[in-house]
């Protein structure tokens, strides 16, 4: 991109799961990227080369374009140098469930001082209906005049190295301006660029979360029906998709991770609360893990104090090491609420009280899979220890 400043894009929230990924990717393809963060743990790791968690193919692309395209920042005075600052921070709901806008109106204040109207700040993270409005109105008052665009990511966490490269992006801006600097940033991924207004495209990816959040609640929910009937969901489930294009049913699991049951609330709260739907996915959804239980109690003889309980599969979901919003921390609690001894287990994330998953299986006498990592494919578990794997990913319990 041609301009006079040192950095054509400064990703602040550069050490996050969204930040990191479009910063290598940006700096893949050409562009001089600076990432800032206030998370200083991370810094060392990056600047050697070495992703602090799991992004498929992101290593490579890393050392290749480290103290190269892409470099680490000491302060937010990064942005002065910078053609475009990009924004990539939590987006979070508080207690009440209400969206906290907190976080990113002070970021707008601590940056200002920094920005000059011939530059763009690009909105990334998911917001709050109204939000990229505010903020061009807050820096308006400010007395500073940025372009301001709005482009939601719309990754799967794990997947963004190949996704970036393939997915459309949705474009927003305040301006004809804002927009053509966002399509001029993004046409650097090769890919198809959608423009929206900015109201557009924050409900766009509200409304995507949302369904996806409701879609497992389904599957949640038959998967539930089925069992209080005695019924072997997995039979069903099977019945109903098997060669059945409309069966497209996801099957049961602890829906969870820091972004759907939060985005369905800032939906939610932009309609007075009253987004029936979605708070029906999130009393199914965070429903599960004491519907697992309360069966596990059934099957046991009403009773599972004393016992021995592992737990593999902490991270959110399957074959990622973030932890971040799991269920089967919920799980885990109910467990030994319950009395149960709680063993953990899982193949990536990496936390001191868990332990490898051959060891949970010896000394447990019940496992409960948390989320389906494939290594639980070929995990031979013995017949006399029980099971439960609303995920179907074991293989048949075999000793
Ligand atoms: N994780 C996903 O798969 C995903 C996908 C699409 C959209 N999103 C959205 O993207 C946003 C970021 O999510 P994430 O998963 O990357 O979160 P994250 O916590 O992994 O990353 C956010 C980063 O921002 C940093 N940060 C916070 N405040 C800062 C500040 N004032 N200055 C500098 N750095 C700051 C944090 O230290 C952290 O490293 C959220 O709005 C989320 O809803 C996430």
């Amino acid at each position: 991109m041609a301009s006079s400043h040192l950095y054509d894009v400064t990703i602040i929230g550069g050490f996050g799961h969204v930040g990191l990924p479009l910063g290598i990717v940006f700096a893949d393809c050409g562009l001089k990227v600076a990432l800032y963060d206030l998370d200083t743990s991370k810094r060392a790791g990056i600047e050697a080369g070495v992703m602090p968690f799991i992004e498929y193919g992101a290593d490579p692309i890393l050392r290749k374009v480290i103290g190269k395209n892409l470099t680490v920042a000491d302060s937010l005075e990064v942005c002065r140098q910078s053609k475009i600052v990009l924004v990539t921070i939590g987006t979070p709901v508080d207690e009440y469930l209400s969206p906290k806008t907190s976080p990113l109106f002070k970021l707008a204040e601590s940056i200002f001082p920094f920005l000059t109207a011939d530059q763009c700040l690009v909105l990334r993270s998911t917001v709050f209906p109204g939000t990229s409005q505010a903020l061009v109105d807050f820096f308006r008052d400010h007395g500073c005049p940025v372009e301001l665009a709005f482009c939601p990511e719309r990754i799967v966490q794990g997947y963004a190295i190949q996704e970036l490269r393939t997915l459309p992006q949705i474009i927003s801006g305040s301006s004809p301006k804002a927009v053509a600097i966002a399509q001029e940033l993004f046409g650097r991924l090769k890919v198809e660029t959608i423009e929206t207004t900015m109201e557009e495209a924050e409900f766009t990816k509200l409304f995507l979360n949302s369904w996806r959040y409701i879609q497992f609640a389904v599957g949640n929910q038959f998967y539930m029906m089925a069992r209080d009937h005695g019924l072997d969901y997995q039979r069903i489930h099977h019945a109903m998709t098997h060669h059945y294009k409309r069966g497209d049913i996801p099957g049961p699991g602890f829906a969870a991770g820091p972004c759907l049951l939060k985005d369905t609330m800032q939906l939610s709260a932009a309609f007075r609360n009253q987004f029936f739907i979605g708070h029906a996915a999130m009393m199914i959804n965070e429903g599960l893990p004491a519907f697992v239980i309360d069966h596990l109690l059934r099957e046991t003889g009403g009773s599972i104090h004393g016992k021995t309980v592992a737990i593999l599969g902490m991270a959110f979901k399957g074959n990622i090491d973030d932890v971040r919003d799991s269920l089967s921390f919920k799980v885990a609690k109910f467990l030994r609420f319950h009395g149960a001894t709680v063993l953990t287990s899982d193949e990536f994330a990496k936390r001191p009280e868990l332990i490898p998953a051959a060891d949970a299986v010896n000394k447990a006498e019940i496992i409960i899979i948390g989320v389906p990592h494939s290594a639980y494919k070929s995990l031979v578990i013995p017949k006399e220890k029980k099971v439960v794997d609303l995920w179907n990913v074991l293989p048949p319990h075999a000793a």
